[in-house]
């Protein structure tokens, strides 16, 4: 017989077909919340769920008996509950290297538009607000020749060394678990201690992967230790910042400004005093989306789901859990 799998979300229909072809399956292919009675009826029988960003813990699992694996169509997989799945012996995957390069350019675009005030200064244009004699109230800050000091130097952090360092002269230190010795040869990354990479870099970026060990990295002490012209971007997940002392920060002048395309919570609150800071760039996590990169990333995830639900070994299971 058969595995069953449920897919909690629209995806290609090549990812589906896929799917169809070594499953009997079961889609919920519309963009509103599953009902839980539904979802309910579909983890009583799955043997596999095709997923992104749905929380896996002990009482998801309960519900799910025949669990064998858990696919998300992501690279982050801070959902998991490891401890929970390994129990439970369920197996996660997760999507990694298909979307470095996208996210990479992602990174780049929060980088230039914070530091050239691009969303700030097209509103003031479409707002009418140019006149003749405009100039350093539209100055900026320069990207190339500039540092940029990378938080969790993992493959997207190469991606966007390679990028600082060939596209922007850029000067690229970073501070990882270990050393990188890649990044280190071919984009001259110089390692630092977290401490010293705050102090003198111009961008912080932070690509880190939330873990227990991540969260809450970046606080009031750390904004303090860089520099008041400091840009601060963050690409990796909302709770790896303390975001009041973010805002706080910007507020008082800490740090310059920031490019946010992850938040604490998501949809950010339509209050967050982040949405009323014109030196603050926000973007609803879009690191990998673009249609090129997600369809990547499905069928990875499909490749992923039908090997773990027929017995065999996908090539991405999350660290933690091989
Ligand atoms: C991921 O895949 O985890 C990223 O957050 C996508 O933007």
């Amino acid at each position: 017989m058969k595995p069953y799998v449920f897919i909690d979300r629209p995806i290609p229909a090549e990812a589906e077909a896929y799917i169809a072809e070594h499953c009997a399956y079961s889609i919920w292919d519309r963009k509103d919340p599953i009902p839980p009675d539904v979802l309910q009826e579909e983890l009583s029988q799955a043997n596999g769920l095709l997923t992104s960003g749905r929380k896996i813990d002990s009482s998801f699992l309960e519900a799910a008996p025949r669990l064998r694996a858990v696919s998300t169509i992501s690279v982050g997989y801070n959902h998991f509950d490891i401890t929970a799945m390994k129990a439970r012996g369920v197996i996660g995957t997760n999507t990694p290297d298909v979307l470095n390069e996208t996210v990479a350019d992602l990174v780049f675009a929060l980088i230039l538009s914070s530091a050239r005030r691009t969303p700030e200064l097209d509103r003031y244009v479409k707002d009418g607000l140019w006149k003749p004699g405009d100039n350093e109230n539209l100055f900026g800050i320069d990207v190339h020749h500039s540092s940029l000091g990378i938080i969790g130097m993992g493959r997207i952090g190469e991606a966007i060394a390679r990028r600082a360092k060939f596209g922007f002269s850029m000067e690229v230190s970073y501070c990882n678990r270990s050393r990188r010795e890649h990044a280190e040869q071919q984009y001259g990354a110089v390692y630092m201690t977290l401490e010293e990479l705050l102090r003198t870099s111009d961008f912080v970026l932070l690509m880190t992967p939330l873990t227990p060990e991540t969260a809450r990295l970046i606080g009031r002490d750390q904004f303090r230790m860089m520099k008041k012209t400091a840009i601060f971007i963050n690409a990796s997940r909302g709770q790896t910042v303390d975001e009041t002392a973010l805002i706080e920060a910007l507020q008082e002048g800490t740090i310059r400004a920031a490019g946010l395309d992850v938040f604490d919570r998501e949809p950010i609150d339509p209050d967050s005093p982040l949405l009323r800071m014109p030196n603050v760039v926000t973007l609803p996590h879009i690191g990998s989306a673009t249609a090129r990169t997600r369809y990547e990333m499905a069928m990875l995830a499909a490749r992923n789901l039908v090997l773990a639900v027929t017995g065999q070994t996908p090539p991405n299971v999350v660290a933690e859990l091989s």
